[in-house]
This record gives structure tokens, C-alpha cells and sequence, in this order.
């Protein structure tokens, strides 16, 4: 087979590696190599530098390479949380191919995330299995079968409080029209199994005692529940009397909480009886963010708008009580991003990506406000950030994001120190 190169980007820096080479001889003072901790894996993986990108490069046999390029593409057409594919070049001497994929800006894997957070911080864990089980949700619910659901297969990054995960390894997927019962269950107990694996991988790194493994697998089953628990309120049809139609609201607004917009609402009723079956279509979980977008123009993960909202109608209803007079969404909306949030995002420019630290800067104001009793203003909450003095979510803290959210937990100082570092 000879060279076959195609690259989705025209960079210059790209087209000019050594691509006759295989992986593993490319040579650190030719080529801008960056040395990038990656988490376990079966093939050479490379980092390159180029034309101000930083690109992911993995040296695998053709016929798969050629798979995983159309599912991240495929993936990429259906915007799902996934690395995104920006090249596949098949070399002529071997059986082998590189996968370029971009670089996932300011993403974790799971070992490094965990080996960070204290083992009996056991909320943080929680997050991150929620984040796969959710990320697995999303994946079957668009046809995706991927065949090796696991930690060391998904990166994780912080989306306001909660975190998001994304798919890395494609190698072993396939994309139906749709996936039957049988394969989902299927792909569910290969994610338990990966997952029990991965836990007890980072116990052992902790040297943890054995007798705590029993907790690790239960964990690992709990994915499987979690998963299940948001198929089963994504694809609940509840049955309820014509007069009790106001529970379309409820269910509606349920949807909406846990992120997902709703496409379609449809209520049918069986001949002879005046029983109503709720249908409804769920959209993309991007309900916030779509709403934020509207609004503003900005583009940010759901987490992040949802925040970012609240911040936006608190400075509405703020500015309407000063003047007694309405303000339009849309007036408002550019007016909070003057006044509050450029201001925002430069005085906490030195505390990572600016969208996400302005979050952390609210929940943290919020955190110590509601310890305080009083508003204790952004300069407290700043020094809070930058000292990593942040007080632990309250009890009232963690019932108001937990309500938010379904199951998720509030912001902590330990996950702050955790997730900080740009550089994973
Ligand atoms: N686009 C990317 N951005 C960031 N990290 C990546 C990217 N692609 C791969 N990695 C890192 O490389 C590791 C191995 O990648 P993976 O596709 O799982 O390879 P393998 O087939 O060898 O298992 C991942 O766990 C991740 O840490
Ligand atoms: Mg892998």
C-alpha cells in the first residue's frame, strides 16, 4: 500500500512531519514532540505541536484507524462529546496508520484525576462515574455502540460544577440506527468491568487495602445504575387522566433540569379509555446552553450555562428593582456581559480558562456568602480561589445543587486543587 495522507486541516506544521516514519522513531529535536502524560493504552500515542494546535497522534493497524476516523467523524456530524478527528495518514511500508485527533483542551484522565482527590472524598468519584454514565447515555441514545466503555477511554473535563465527559477510543465502535436492548445491556456490563478494573487500578496505585475493594466494585455497579436511572427518565411514557395534562409540565421541567431540551411533546390516548400516554423526543443536553446562546452569542458547555444564567437573571431582576421598569432578555443579556461578566472574567484571568473560573468565582462567592450570612462581595471570594480556602459545600449548598442537577454535588476545595492545573 503506498502513502494515503489526508488531513482536515491545512496546516502547514502538520504536513511537514515526518509521516513516512513509523510513531516511535520520530525524533524530539526535529520534530515538536510534547511529552503529555496519556492514560493507559494499548497503542503508541504522540503529541505534536504545530501552527499554534496541539494534536494527538496514534499509530495503529489500517483497517481499524480507518473505523475509528469515520466514528469520530461520524460522532463530530452529531456534535456528541468526543475527541475530534483531524486526520488519518496510512503509511506504505507496514500494516499501520496514524490517527491525528486535536487535542483535548484542558481534559483529564481518570487516574490522574483520582490519584489527586483523597480516596474517601468518595462525592468526587461519584461525579466522575456520573459524567461516563451520562457520556454512555448520550452515545446509545445516537446509535453508538462503543465496544470498550472505561476510565482509560474517556477524558474528563470541567463543565460550572459538574464534569464532563468525553470519548477518546473509538477503536472498537460501531454506529447502528439504532442499538437494541441487548447490545446496550451489552455495552453496560463491558463499562461495569472496565470501570471495577480502572478503581481498583488507582487503589492499588494509592496502596489502598484490599479489604476497601468490595466498595470499588460496588461503585463500578453503580455506573450500570446510574445509567439506567437517566435512560429510564429520558424514555419514561407516564399514563395520566386528561384532567391531570398539567403533569406534562412537571415532566417537562424535569427534562429540562437535568440539561435536555425537548423536541417534541405528544399525548395520545387509547381508543375507549380517557388515559393519556406522554411521548416525549428528547433533544441534545445542551437546554442551558442553547437558551445562553440565544441570549448572548456565547458558546459554553451546559454546565457553565447554567450558571451563568442565574448570574444573568439575578443581575435583571437587580437592575429592574433599581429602576422600576422592565428589561427585555435580550437587552439584559448584553448588558450582564459588559457590567458583570467581561469585568468578571479579567479579574480571575489568572485562574484558568475565564468562563469556567468566573463560575468557580460565583459558586465560591455564593459558598461564602451563605456561610457568612451576607453578601461577602467578589474580593473575598478571589482570595478565597487563589489561597484554595474555598469552604466545603453546606448542607444547603449541596440541596440546591443536588436539586439542580439530579445527583451532583456541589464544588469543594479538594476538587478545586484537583482540577486547577491547566496542564493535566
Ligand atoms: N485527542 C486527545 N486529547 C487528549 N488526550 C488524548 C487524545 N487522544 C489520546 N489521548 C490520550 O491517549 C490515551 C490513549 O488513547 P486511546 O485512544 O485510548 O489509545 P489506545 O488505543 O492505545 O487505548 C488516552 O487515554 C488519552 O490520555
Ligand atoms: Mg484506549
Amino acid at each position: 500500500m503506498g502513502l494515503d495522507l489526508r488531513l482536515r486541516s491545512t496546516s502547514p506544521g502538520l504536513l511537514a512531519l515526518p509521516w513516512l516514519q513509523p510513531l516511535a522513531t520520530w525524533d524530539a529535536t526535529e520534530v515538536p514532540l510534547r511529552d503529555v502524560p496519556v492514560g493507559p493504552s494499548r497503542h503508541l500515542v504522540r503529541f505534536v505541536d504545530t501552527d499554534g494546535a496541539r494534536w494527538a497522534l496514534k499509530e495503529l493497524p489500517v483497517r481499524i484507524a480507518q473505523k475509528e476516523y469515520a466514528v469520530l467523524r461520524d460522532l463530530e456530524a452529531r456534535a456528541l462529546p468526543a475527541v475530534r478527528p483531524a486526520g488519518l495518514v496510512v503509511q506504505p511500508q507496514e500494516d499501520t496508520a496514524i490517527l491525528v485527533t486535536r487535542y483535548l483542551e484542558r481534559s483529564w484522565q481518570y487516574r490522574r484525576l483520582l490519584m489527586r482527590i483523597p480516596p474517601d472524598q468518595t462525592a468526587h468519584r461519584d461525579r466522575l462515574l456520573d459524567a461516563l454514565a451520562s457520556l454512555l447515555v448520550d452515545l446509545h441514545r445516537h446509535g453508538l455502540f462503543w465496544g470498550d466503555c472505561s476510565l482509560a477511554n474517556t477524558l474528563f473535563s470541567r463543565d460550572g460544577q459538574v464534569l464532563q465527559a468525553y470519548l477518546v477510543d473509538a477503536e472498537t465502535s460501531e454506529i447502528h440506527p439504532r442499538l437494541s436492548n441487548g447490545q446496550r445491556a451489552h455495552d453496560i456490563d463491558i463499562m461495569v468491568e472496565n470501570v471495577a478494573g480502572g478503581l481498583v487500578d488507582v487503589a492499588l496505585r494509592l496502596d489502598q487495602p484490599p479489604e476497601q475493594f468490595d466498595d470499588l466494585i460496588a461503585a463500578a455497579e453503580s455506573v450500570g445504575s446510574r445509567y439506567q436511572a437517566l435512560w429510564d427518565v429520558l424514555h419514561a411514557e407516564p399514563v395520566f387522566s386528561y384532567d391531570d395534562r398539567y403533569q406534562v409540565e412537571s415532566r417537562i421541567r424535569q427534562l429540562h433540569d437535568l440539561g435536555f431540551a425537548v423536541d417534541e411533546v405528544n399525548l395520545v390516548s387509547s381508543a375507549g379509555t380517557d388515559q393519556l400516554r406522554l411521548k416525549v423526543a428528547v433533544a441534545a443536553r445542551r437546554y442551558h446552553a442553547s437558551q445562553l446562546h440565544d441570549l448572548t452569542g456565547l458558546d459554553v458547555g451546559e454546565g457553565q450555562a447554567r450558571i451563568l444564567l442565574l448570574d444573568m437573571r439575578a443581575f435583571q431582576a437587580h437592575v429592574q428593582q433599581q429602576s422600576h421598569t422592565d428589561m427585555a432578555d435580550a437587552s439584559a443579556a448584553l448588558r450582564w456581559i459588559d457590567e458583570v461578566l467581561r469585568p468578571g472574567m479579567a479579574r480571575v484571568a489568572d485562574l484558568g480558562e475565564p468562563i469556567q473560573a468566573y463560575c468557580d468565582l460565583l459558586e465560591v462567592r455564593w459558598l461564602l456568602s451563605e456561610q457568612a450570612g451576607a453578601d461577602v462581595g467578589d474580593e473575598a471570594a478571589i482570595a478565597a480561589l487563589r489561597d484554595r480556602t474555598v469552604p466545603p459545600a453546606s448542607a444547603a449548598g449541596m440541596a440546591v445543587a443536588e436539586a439542580a442537577t439530579g445527583q451532583l454535588v456541589a464544588l469543594t476545595p479538594d476538587m478545586l486543587e484537583a482540577m486547577s492545573h491547566d496542564e493535566p
